[in-house]
């Protein structure tokens, strides 16, 4: 009997699950057009918003399509090619495109990194990812927080950055000339790179703990330094994506391997701010005879919480070196194909003699300034970015059939901007725009630095 009856019994209550289902979307759906729905349409026809122009998808829903091809592009080195070739198909500055079924944003419109890193910064976070795969490397410092907490990093890391704290040219003297050791004198082709990744690590670890790893010169520095830097690599490669072992996939993991290697790095230096916290006497000692000042014992006047050390120290760290080795890479690779451009540096150099230059010294040298600034528009060095909406909140241009109208923005969604894209429009830098011109531009800023970017300057040192 029960046999006899069970397919109906079964398409019976698949039949009343499903009418059921179909309740209790339309009664959700109805709630939620009168409530946060109406709250949409009223921001939309308030602020005048229109759509962005949609990226086409083979898959509409997951975007697995796009996936894909940004997965080949950093397979083969072609990730911010492949990013600004997007834009030129999609044929707009701005962009609606689905991510694993999350519709998100993409733009190239100055006006809208403005109100995103500056004027709206409020309804702006750094998003839920970036924390999801940073803090576990680098702990909860100033590069992975919002609000309250990311006000608190700011206040203590202040006072290091004022100028007289960072002017301390003589410790950069010390590993340039290391550095200029370091490269080989028999006439043949030298790779600059790795050597300025080592300079760069050399100068923020004595800058940060007052003991540099010493790279340059592995038979003087710290025993552990050589695991130390490794295993940071590798973290900083999985943070981005683009681990040896997983590529892409380690965002959506923490392998045991990646664990192991936030373990090394977090050992050497817990291993340092120890050292530090038993010197602090001998540093407040020397301090009165010395204009020497050194990151962790400052921060160390302010909190004595292992992690938060940690954590500042780290991001600092993070932040700093790759952005100065990356820069001082792309300027010399530029330069040692401009003979013309290398020579007019090296008179405006020459002005200085044979003196460690001051801090103003070194910031006369206009034609310098320029490099850089030239160097970092056609290469920047945060070449590309996100934040995630706060609250429903809009972006001022990239809407409408002219991209001129405001476009939406819910409360969840991403927006993703291109620095290395926007920096190449001809329709802001001129015809020439690809090309390497120096001081040839100076109507708009060339590297996008936010608001709440309080390093600058040290970046300039
Ligand atoms: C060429 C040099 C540099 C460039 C172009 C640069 C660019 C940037 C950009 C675009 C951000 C925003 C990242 C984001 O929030 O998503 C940022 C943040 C930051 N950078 Fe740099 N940076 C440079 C050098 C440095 C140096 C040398 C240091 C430290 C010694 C540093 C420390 C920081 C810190 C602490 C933040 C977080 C600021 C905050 O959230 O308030 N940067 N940088």
């Amino acid at each position: 009997m029960i046999l006899d009856s069970w397919p109906f019994t079964f398409y019976q209550t698949l039949y009343n699950t499903f009418l059921v289902s179909i309740a209790a979307y339309a009664t959700y759906y109805t709630y939620w057009q009168c409530t946060s729905g109406a709250s949409h349409r009223r921001f939309i026809s308030h602020h005048g918003c229109q759509p962005a122009r949609k990226m086409r998808h083979y898959d509409p829903i997951l975007g697995l399509d796009f996936l894909w091809r940004m997965y080949r592009a950093l397979k083969s080195q072609k990730a911010l090619e492949t990013t600004k070739a997007g834009f030129d198909r999609v044929g707009a500055k701005t962009c609606q495109l689905t991510i694993l079924g999350q519709t998100m944003f993409a733009t190239i419109e100055p006006e809208n990194l403005k109100s995103v890193m500056s004027l709206d910064c409020k309804n702006w976070s750094l998003g839920e990812e970036r924390k999801k795969h940073m803090i576990p490397f680098l702990g909860e410092g100033i590069l992975e927080t919002d609000g309250e907490k990311w006000h608190q990093s700011r206040e203590m890391l202040r006072p290091n950055f004022v100028r007289k704290e960072i002017g301390d040219l003589e410790l950069f003297e010390r590993h340039v000339q290391n550095l200029i050791q370091a490269i080989p004198r028999d006439g043949k082709m030298v790779d600059l790179q790795p050597l300025f990744f080592a300079f760069t690590l050399d100068a923020a670890t004595e800058f940060l703990f007052g003991e540099s790893v010493l790279t340059l010169k592995p038979n003087e520095g710290n025993p552990d330094a050589a695991e130390f830097v490794r295993a940071f690599t590798y973290c900083q490669h999985a943070a981005e994506g683009q681990s040896e072992d997983w590529g892409m996939l380690t965002i959506f993991m923490n392998s045991p391997r990646l664990k192991g290697q936030y373990k090394i790095v977090h050992v050497f230096v817990d291993s340092l701010i120890a050292k530090a916290m038993q010197s602090r006497q001998k540093y407040e000692i020397e301090k009165e005879h010395s204009n020497r000042r050194i990151f962790i014992q400052e921060l160390l006047k302010q909190t004595t919480n292992a992690a938060k050390l940690r954590a500042e120290s780290l991001n600092i760290l993070l932040a700093g070196r790759d952005t100065t080795a990356s820069l001082l890479s792309n300027v010399w690779f530029e330069l040692s194909r401009r003979p013309a451009i290398y020579s007019r540096l090296r008179s405006e150099i020459d002005t200085l003699g044979n003196e460690i230059p001051s801090f103003e010294e070194l910031k006369q040298l206009k034609y310098l300034r320029a490099l850089l600034n030239e160097s970092l528009r056609l290469y920047p060095v945060v070449p590309e970015n996100s934040r995630q909406a706060e609250a429903d909140t809009c972006l001022p241009v990239g809407g409408g059939p002219d991209g001129k109208s405001p476009v939406f923005v819910k409360k969840g969604q991403y927006v993703l901007w291109s620095c290395f894209a926007m920096h190449r429009r001809r329709d802001l830098y001129g015809e020439d725009a690809e090309d390497f011109r120096v001081c040839s531009r100076s109507c708009l800023n060339p590297y996008f630095l936010p608001k709440r970017l309080l390093i600058q300057i040290f970046a300039i040192a």
